[in-house]
């Protein structure tokens, strides 16, 4: 069942990036992904550059992301982004939850299921995230945490398609810090965040949905991570943020292709 998903590499730029500069690394980005088959390829970038990020993306498979958005349509949210307000503009899909959006800004698995159930609606592709603490590794409680931000999200979920969403595994002790997990620990947190999907929502939900793992991913480190049965693909920060580098994770990715 593995061979049946489709690999997906996704560039978080998270803060960073003017227009100009989303500009130039799409120009240099779409002509050689252009033939990357069998991936999906995704840039997730700030709301200013999304309109420039878009419309280049238009023409090309590539996947225009943004990076977190408001359940609510309209209304008086200052401050916030809807999801026809990212339609309107061409994204097809948006990060929820990703473990700065919690830690940082305090985002609850409440809120976070409620803005994946409003992405799905919406027919953005939720890429949700979830994923520990060093302390919560340390001192056992890794599943605790995983396994509670899987379920507040999937339990609250309707009769949804495989493909409709994804999730992305993201130790936070390993975000930025260039202290990767391991292609095990990679491997295994995707294979119980599998069997956990199976037990809510059957087997072929679960074999069908996509897991990334993020947190350190390189050029370097991504093969071997993603050699593993259950990690489908990567969402990448730092080593996104040069065309070059997100180029050769995406020709990595590709050799993970059916
Ligand atoms: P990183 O970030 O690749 O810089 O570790 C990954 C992420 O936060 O999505």
């Amino acid at each position: 069942m593995a061979t049946t998903r489709r690999p997906m590499m996704a560039a978080n730029w998270k803060m960073n990036k003017t227009v100009v500069e989303a500009e130039q690394y799409m120009a240099a980005l779409l002509p050689r992904v252009a033939g990357a088959e069998g991936v999906d390829v995704a840039v997730y970038a700030p709301f200013t550059s999304l309109p420039a990020v878009a419309r280049m993306a238009e023409d090309s498979e590539v996947i225009p992301g943004a990076q977190n958005f408001y359940h609510e349509d309209s209304g008086a949210f200052t401050g916030e982004i809807s999801a026809p307000m990212l339609l309107d503009l061409g994204i097809g899909s948006v990060v929820v939850g990703h473990s700065e959006r919690r830690e940082i800004f305090e985002e609850s698995d409440d809120l976070v299921a409620r803005k994946t159930g409003r992405a799905l609606e919406a027919g953005l592709i939720p890429v949700v995230c979830v994923g520990e603490t060093k302390e919560e590794r340390d001192s056992g409680k890794m599943w605790g945490k995983v396994s509670g931000q899987v379920r507040a999200v999937v339990e609250g979920l309707g009769d949804v398609s495989a493909e409709s969403l994804v999730f992305a595994y993201e130790p936070i002790w390993a975000i930025g810090t260039g202290d990767t997990a391991t292609p095990d620990d990679a491997q295994d947190a995707s294979d119980k965040i599998r069997n956990l999907l199976k037990e809510l929502k059957g087997e072929d939900f679960a074999s069908g949905v996509r897991i990334l793992y993020g947190g350190s991913v390189k050029p370097e480190n991504v093969g071997e991570i993603m050699s593993k049965p259950d990690v489908d693909g990567g969402l990448v920060g730092g080593a996104s943020l040069k065309a070059d580098s997100f180029i050769a994770l995406v020709e990595e990715a590709q050799n993970h292709a059916s």
